[in-house]
Order: structure tokens, then sequence, then C-alpha cells
């Protein structure tokens, strides 16, 4: 199974190092949304990371949720944000469901921020992601997307 991240980051890079950290330890490619050209019908595994933007996926990762023909891949969220709801992951599924893929999953990751009010208390979630934060995404990656072959050869 060959996969790819797709992923934006923009606020305080946190989607990012959890970019890093699954591409480092699971050797996964991983491809910045906003200049997206690759050719999708080589990838099994569609890997979408992003920070939650005023309540919604950034942008460029919803378009190409939207337009990439993903049917019958499988297909993942990982978001990062400073609200632990999985309100924009069960969105994502309803979402991707309708393009008929073979497997849809997601997982939330909290994300420091210092936009608008949490500025001023000098921003929630501190320190996030942490460790703790990245070996929980590892386990997602191993339980839901790494197939069986690929969890006896990496991590
Ligand atoms: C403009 C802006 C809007 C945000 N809106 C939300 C939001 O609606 N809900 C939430 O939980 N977090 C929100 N956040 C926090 C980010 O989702 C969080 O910091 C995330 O980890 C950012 O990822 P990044 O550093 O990879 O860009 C917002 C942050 C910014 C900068």
């Amino acid at each position: 199974m060959k996969d790819i991240i797709i992923y934006v980051s923009k606020h305080h890079q946190n989607t990012k190092k959890v970019v890093d950290f699954l591409t480092e330890k699971f050797h996964i490619e991983a491809v910045n949304a906003e200049n997206f050209s690759k050719d999708i019908s080589q990838y099994d595994n569609i890997i979408f990371m992003t920070g939650i933007y005023a309540f919604h996926l950034d942008e460029s990762i919803n378009k190409l949720i939207e337009n990439l023909p993903l049917e019958n891949k499988r297909c993942f969220l990982i978001y990062t944000s400073a609200m632990d709801v999985d309100s924009f992951g069960k969105a994502f599924i309803k979402q991707i469901q309708k393009k008929n893929v073979s497997k849809c999953a997601f997982a939330h990751v909290p994300g420091f921020c210092t936009f608008g009010p949490f500025k001023l208390f000098k921003g929630v979630r501190k320190n996030h992601p942490d460790a703790n934060d990245l070996e929980k995404v590892a386990d997602f990656y191993q339980e839901e997307i790494a197939d069986e072959k690929s969890k006896d050869n990496r991590g």
C-alpha cells in the first residue's frame, strides 16, 4: 500500500510537527495541499492533515477532498485544533463517504493556539502537540492506516 499525506499548516506549524513525525517514523511522502499536483491514482492511503481555521478545515484541503477522484481509496483526516471536539472529523466522514471511498477514519490532535481572544491568555493548548499526542497519532496510523505487511516492517 502506498501512502501520501496532503497537508496545510499555517498558524504555529502544529500540523507540520505531526506531519514531520509521521513522515520520519513511517517514511510517508508528504505534500502541501496548496500546490498539490500529484497523480492520486498512484496512492492507496490518502491522509489529509490540517489545522482548523474558523470552524473549518483549510479551504485548499476541502477543495481537494471535493475534487480528487477518491473512489475506492482509503481516506483519513488528522487535524489539529484548539478545541477537542470530533465534529470536524464526523463532518469529514459524512463528506468523504459520498465519494464511495473504501475506508475512512479520523484523529484529532490538540494544537497550540494564540488566535483572537486566546492571545490574551498567552494561548491555549500550550506545548501541543506533545510527545504523548504524537504517540497517539502513531497508534492511529498503525491501527487504522497501515496494512498488515507494513505493520511488520515499519515503526
Ligand atoms: C484563524 C484561526 C482560526 C482558528 N479557528 C479555530 C476553530 O474554529 N476551532 C478550533 O478548535 N481551533 C481553531 N484555531 C486553532 C487552530 O486550529 C490550532 O492552533 C491548530 O493547531 C493550528 O494548526 P497549524 O499550526 O498547523 O496551522 C484557529 C486558529 C487560527 C489561526
